[in-house]
């Protein structure tokens, strides 16, 4: 899919979703504190958030102390909630492009992204995974939280046909496709943290690439 389309639906697709997406998320608000655990307190840290949507996880990262948070999103209808809720002097909110970032090479400690990659199709999913790459330090890692696909088949195809109904087209892809695994294969990382949630429907990863 050409990028130009690619961004026209996402724009339309959570131009809908914007105003309630805070009420649906609840569900997996111990999933963000899981993640914010992650984080270390201690040092003042670089974090990009990526498609960060209405900044959930962003604006936990900014209750740590002395980190520096920038959360990205397509989205104008997503950000417009997300600067909204903004009330810490540590994280901006900026529209921009997952795949084309406005960062140096190796100049984030911690790059995230929750419930990103599910929402964008193959080719554009890998291109952003690329950048994420790109811009995180040598000593730096990235935080990836996403559906996932148990190993159960009976829940396999439960776990879609409930979600499909909601997801955008991309999601199939993102499912079926394992890209989890995918992912790591296209650019060599070490696995840090792996954890499954609400059984195994979602998993974090933690990997630090290979620089
Ligand atoms: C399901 S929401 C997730 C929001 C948030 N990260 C969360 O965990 O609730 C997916 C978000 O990804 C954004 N997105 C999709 N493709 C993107 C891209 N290429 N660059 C930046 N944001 C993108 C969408 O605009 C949307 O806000």
């Amino acid at each position: 899919m050409d990028k130009e389309e690619f961004i026209q639906k996402n724009k339309v697709f959570f131009e809908k979703w914007a105003k309630v997406y805070n009420f649906i998320e609840i569900a997996i608000k111990g999933v963000r504190k899981y993640i914010s655990n992650l984080i270390p307190n201690s040092s003042s840290l670089e974090i990009l958030d990526l498609c960060t949507g209405t900044g959930s996880l962003a604006l936990k990262f900014a209750t740590k102390n002395g980190h520096n948070i920038t959360g990205i999103d397509l989205s104008e209808a997503m950000l417009i909630q997300a600067h909204k809720r903004n009330k810490f002097s540590n994280l901006r909110f900026m529209k921009g492009d997952a795949t084309n970032l406005p960062f140096d090479d190796s100049n984030k400690d911690i790059c995230s992204i929750s419930f990103g990659l599910h929402d964008m199709p193959q080719e554009i999913r890998l291109e952003a995974f690329n950048e994420m790459v790109r811009v995180v330090k040598p000593t730096g890692y990235l935080i990836i939280a996403d559906y996932n696909r148990p190993k159960n088949s009976l829940l396999q195809n439960l776990y879609f046909k409930l979600t499909a109904v909601y997801e955008s087209e991309f999601y199939p892809s993102w499912y079926w496709g394992n890209y989890f695994t995918q992912l790591i294969k296209f650019h060599p990382c070490s696995l840090i943290h792996n954890k499954t949630f609400l059984g195994a429907y979602m998993r974090i990863l933690v990997i630090k690439p290979k620089k």
